[in-house]
């Protein structure tokens, strides 16, 4: 059965909002939702789109499921250190089964980022994409304005905002708001193959004006506290977090320290026709 469009990773918070944007202007006979566990299945089903089942990991699955898809989102795997793998994988099978264009979620600025961790396996995927004779476009996502928003409750508990990102600036935007440029790439004329788009919100703060904007919301004196990246780890690790996580957050705020996670570049609200979700409306439902 042909699908004009799939989504992987439906079954994630980002591929569920791009299924949503779909649904906007697409039928839902023309959308594909991949997954890979079948009990993730009917929530996508009740909203009307077809569900295909495959994980990253199984090449003949993938290829199955790319059968008749002309455009396909290829949203990164969330088990980093498996992701470069997995995504060639993908990429592979999206070959076999003839797949018209391939979307790919990447990380702001891959190639010229500070962040040590996790721009390389999307550095990766970007040459796997190129080398593939696939056409192809590159979203390079910026940080989710969630990732700090859904710390706020706890530094409320604290009684301050813990980090490492210094005086860097932050140009987050909301999930719907790269949801929506997806779709919105995904379905309109197809640019041409290997565009990158740099993705990042209009406004940006510094974890400062953060925590200024928490106590402003809850009344409550919340102030930011600048640790080293390695102090910064130790203290999520001691909070609970598995290491490889805690490395990952201390890596990225010391990037954010040297700009890694800012963009003055307005093409993601460009793509989606209006300007991106203030941060401060997303850390004000983070906290309601
Ligand atoms: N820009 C940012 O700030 C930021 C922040 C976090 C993550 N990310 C990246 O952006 C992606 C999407 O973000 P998100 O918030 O939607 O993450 P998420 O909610 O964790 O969703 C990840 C999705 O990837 C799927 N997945 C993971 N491993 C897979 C495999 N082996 N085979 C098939 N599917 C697999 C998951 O399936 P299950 O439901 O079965 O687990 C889930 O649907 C993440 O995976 C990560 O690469 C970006």
């Amino acid at each position: 059965m042909s699908l004009k469009y799939l989504v992987t990773g439906a079954s994630g918070q980002l591929g569920a909002l791009v299924i949503d944007a779909l649904l906007k202007t697409e039928a839902p006979e023309s959308i594909g939702a991949l997954v890979r566990r079948p009990e993730a299945a009917a929530p996508l089903e009740a909203k009307g789109v077809t569900v295909r089942l495959a994980s990253y990991d199984a090449p003949e699955a993938l290829k199955a499921a790319f059968d008749g898809v002309e455009r396909l989102l290829l949203i990164s795997s969330s088990e980093v250190g498996s992701r470069a793998t997995q995504h060639q994988k993908v990429i592979d099978a999206a070959r076999a089964a003839g797949v018209g264009f391939v979307a790919y979620t990447s990380i702001l600025e891959a190639k010229a980022s500070p962040l040590t961790i996790l721009p390389g396996e999307h550095v990766e995927t970007e040459d796997a994409l190129a080398a593939s004779g696939l056409a192809y476009a590159v979203l390079r996502n910026g940080w989710y304005t969630e990732n700090y928003a859904m710390g706020a409750p706890t530094a409320v508990q604290l009684g301050a905002l813990y980090g490492a990102a210094g005086e860097g600036r932050i140009a987050s935007a909301a999930r719907v708001d790269f949801a929506e440029a997806a779709a919105a790439v995904l379905t309109g004329e197809l640019p041409a193959s290997g565009t990158v788009f740099e993705l990042a919100g209009d406004d940006s703060y510094t974890l400062d004006d953060f925590a200024a904007q928490i106590s402003a919301i809850t009344g409550k004196e919340v102030p930011y506290v600048n640790l080293s990246q390695s102090d910064y780890a130790g203290a999520l690790k001691q909070a609970g977090l598995p290491d490889g996580l805690a490395e990952m957050l201390a890596d990225s705020d010391n990037g954010a320290s040297q700009g890694g996670l800012f963009s003055d570049d307005k093409t993601l609200s460009k793509l989606i026709g209006r300007p991106t979700t203030p941060w401060r409306d997303t850390l004000k439902a983070a906290l309601a």
